[in-house]
């Protein structure tokens, strides 16, 4: 432990204190994010973060505390450390938000080390069950010893490590990266492992392809985002508090970080959950911008067995008058699953096939996988090789694993060299006419009959020229992976965004593009978990995902794929996909009434597509996820943080997905205000809870009142404006960003307002006497018998 504090030094934003066996760093940057960083640790090198570290607040300094200890005051915080290097976060009115009590380290890399340090590559360099760590112990086995020196001030970081903290006893937990069993966190331990769950997953399995130490604690003193940012394998385990628990005191809410390694740092946010996630983009990158067609519905498969099957999809999808934006082409169009490649017999001419997509409006995507075949003479792993790009032993041997498509190498994405080299590969993706990328795999992979599927621990890695090995590698691989994608297309179409979303990844990954939520399993557990994911990736800093609609694996009955339809319609990646052993996906091949109702989703998509662009931009403007916990704007309000089965869809919409079969009504929470049903045009006044019609034809949605909403028209496609009146006495409004063509102009940003004027919503648009757009009010006219529009 740190021992006793003996000084400290003010540094620009905060200070270092100095203590008997250790040091602790804080520093509040400019725009309020806290760092504190022990035992030398700084900001930098990181991999979440976007670009330099930001500066530091030249107007908070480090002070003497009243009880001995140190504070830092600033505009939005104030954090306090204690004579024995607890750490307290507070508003600035002197709340506690959180108290992080003084790590502990255990033993240092290198003494003994972790279970698996340094350990054998295995036979031959294979991959397989090499070094698990049990980093799950239960806090208090083991007895941790202060090791005098091993962590000393500039020292190297120790080994492992564990950190305690409190928070309020009312809090919530959210986010550690996509959860199956979230959004709201349970008392339980989550392991920071990113790890594919092979076969297919539901809600009881844990950890899943992304895990990130990001977690959003909402309260009634206010919501804080913490991140410990540190790659290496760990566990947080969490308890929720309880209040009055037992003798009338209140019970806080706690957390414990138990890491393998690296350094304890991390960085708190405070404010309201959309100043926090602003601040989070801010700190580590603005969700790339997707292609607007790639908001549109998308599907895919695994086992279009030729170019035939899937002009044929698309002419079904055409013929029934469905949209499609997109078809996905999965491994079993490469040359034997050799990535960067295809297989022609069966894929005759992928460039003809993509030009008639196109001119139907429909994209190609590409999966791309991270293994190349470990196979002399094919020119991907010849370069790869003689370019040192695969990941190594100790001994300087290609490490081997089992992927697709058989003994595999795997590139160092952690290398920028190898970056580089990978993103140049992606032209020969774009020659045969793909214009977005699936990366999968990535955690990565190595199938192995037992233990973890994925490289051994001891592998070695570049880390960006740190060197160091595959327990600090490993969960930032598909990063590195999405970045080493997301360059390279940059550099080959610079004109265009690039469309690319993968399966694994870690903190910033939204830098690079979006996520799915991978082999989710048919049933409706696996619809619930679906949610659960976009949630909680959202509030960790990624906006776009969605599900395997219809579930990965089976065939789901005609209720839950219709269901689980209505639900991706509002989600941002909307995409069927199914394994090659499951059922068809498609919208017809669940009877007549699935696809009529599956076409009004489809329809209703399209019809919200000038609202998802909206959305979109400003999830890359402002942090702001599409998908919002119904908390978003009330998280004062308890009874919503505990509300799982609904979300809202930007400002404007609440969406109320149905995750239970034989429902033809639900309960919907809703929060303060007035909402309007959009079927009905019935306004229902929040907060409290009301029973919403459900039937098989469509979910709930409701609209909260004042709401501009862009929409396309149905006829000609053009935004007009759907407006909902402002509760009387109120007023209201919306935002517009028009989507310029890619790589002309920039985006516009049109601003509304709503308001009722003797007896009539008007509706405005900044900088112009009246709207440029064509108004359409909704809700129930009855409610509202003077409305009237201008324009209407
Ligand atoms: C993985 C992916 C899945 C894909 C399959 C074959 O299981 O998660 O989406 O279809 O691999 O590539």
């Amino acid at each position: 432990m740190p021992g006793e504090a003996l000084g400290a030094e003010p540094e620009p934003g905060g200070g270092v204190v100095r203590f008997a066996r250790s040091s602790l760093r804080v520093r509040v940057a400019a725009g309020g994010a806290v760092f504190c960083g022990w035992d030398g640790a700084a900001p930098e090198p990181s991999y979440a973060l976007a670009g330099a570290c930001p500066e530091a607040d030249e107007r908070a300094v480090l002070e003497p505390d009243t009880d001995g200890g140190w504070r830092v005051v600033s505009e939005r915080v104030l954090v306090t450390v204690s004579r024995r290097g607890a750490v307290e976060v507070r508003t600035p009115g002197g709340v506690v938000l959180r108290r992080d009590l003084p790590p502990r380290w255990w033993e240092p890399v290198g003494a003994g080390g972790p279970a698996g340090a340094g350990g054998p590559a295995g036979a031959g360099g294979a991959v397989g069950a090499v070094g698990t760590v049990d980093a799950g112990r239960p806090a208090d086995a083991g007895r941790p010893t202060a090791l005098e020196g091993a962590a000393g001030p500039g020292g190297p970081p120790g080994g492992r490590w564990v950190q305690r903290s409190e928070v309020a006893a009312d809090a919530r937990f959210f986010g550690l990266g996509g959860r199956a069993s979230g959004p709201r966190l349970r008392d339980g331990a989550y392991r920071l492992w990113n790890t594919d769950p092979g076969g297919a997953f539901g809600p009881g399995d844990d950890p899943l392809y992304i895990t990130m130490p990001v977690q959003l604690v909402v309260a009634d003193a206010g919501t804080h985002l913490v991140f410990h940012d540190n790659s290496w394998d760990g566990r947080v385990t969490l308890w929720e508090g309880e209040e009055g628990a037992g003798s009338g005191h209140d019970r806080p809410g706690r957390c414990e970080v138990r890491m393998d390694g690296g350094p304890v740092r991390s960085w708190v946010l405070v404010g309201t959950p959309a100043r926090v996630l602003h601040g989070w983009a801010a700190l580590t990158g603005a969700p790339a911008l997707p292609p607007a067609w790639a908001l549109g519905p998308q599907h895919a498969r695994w086992g279009f067995g030729s170019e035939r099957e899937v002009r044929r999809v698309a002419a079904g999808y055409r013929e029934r008058d469905l949209p499609l934006s997109a078809v996905h082409l999965d491994i079993d169009h490469y040359r034997g699953h050799r990535v960067f490649s295809v297989d022609r017999e069966r894929f005759p001419d992928l460039p003809g096939l993509a030009a008639d997509l196109r001119e139907q409006g429909v994209r190609l995507v590409s999966i791309v996988d991270p293994a190349v075949k470990a196979e002399p003479g094919l020119a991907v792993y010849d370069e790869g090789a003689a370019a040192g790009a695969f990941v190594k032993d100790a001994q300087g041997r290609e490490v081997r694993g089992e992927v697709w498509p058989g003994e595999s190498v795997f590139p160092d994405f952690t290398d920028p060299q190898v970056r580089s080299w990978w993103g140049g590969l992606y032209t020969e993706r774009l020659a045969q006419g793909f214009a977005g990328f699936w990366h999968d795999m990535n955690e990565p992979v190595s199938f192995a009959p037992f233990g973890d599927p994925s490289l051994p621990r001891s592998a070695r890695h570049a880390l960006e020229g740190r060197g160091g090995d595959h327990r600090e590698a490993h969960n930032v691989y598909g990063l590195s992976m999405a970045r080493a994608g997301y360059e390279g297309l940059r550099r080959l179409r610079p004109r265009e965004r690039p469309f690319l979303f993968s399966r694994s990844g870690w903190a910033g990954m939204q830098r690079y593009g979006g996520t799915w939520s991978g082999d989710v399993a048919t049933g409706w557990p696996g619809l619930r978990a679906s949610l659960a994911l976009v949630l909680g990736l959202g509030l960790c800093g990624v906006p776009y995902s969605g599900p395997d609609v219809g579930g990965f694996t089976g065939s789901p009955s005609p209720e839950l794929y219709l269901r689980w339809f209505q639900l991706g319609a509002y989600l941002p990646l909307f995409r069927t996909h199914s394994a090659i052993t499951a059922g068809r996906r498609e919208p017809w091949e669940f009877g007549p009434e699935v696809l009529e109702h599956a076409r009004a989703a489809l329809r209703e998509r399209m019809r919200l597509l000038p609202y998802f662009v909206t959305l979109a931009h400003l999830a890359h403007r402002t942090g702001a996820p599409y998908v919002r916990p119904v908390w978003w704007r009330s998280p004062e309000d308890r009874a919503l943080r505990d509300c799982e089965d609904a979300f809202l869809l930007g400002d404007s919409l609440l969406v109320a997905p149905v995750l239970e079969p034989d429902a033809d009504r639900r309960a919907v929470r809703l929060p303060r205000g007035r909402w309007y049903d959009a079927a009905t045009g019935r306004a229902h006044e929040g907060p409290g809870q009301v029973l919403l019609d459900a039937p098989l034809s469509r979910i709930p949605v409701l609209v909260r009142a004042g709401s501009v909403v862009p929409v396309a028209s149905g006829g000609t496609g053009q935004v007009e404006l759907e407006v909902w009146p402002p509760a009387p006495g109120r007023t209201g409004g919306g935002v517009l960003i028009t989507d310029p063509e890619p790589g002309t102009g920039t985006a516009e940003v049109v601003r509304f307002t709503t308001k009722w004027r003797d007896g009539s919503v008007v509706v405005g648009q900044e900088g112009l006497p009246e709207p440029a757009y064509p108004v359409r009010l909704r809700g129930v006219p009855d409610a509202f018998p003077d409305a009237v529009v201008p324009g209407i």
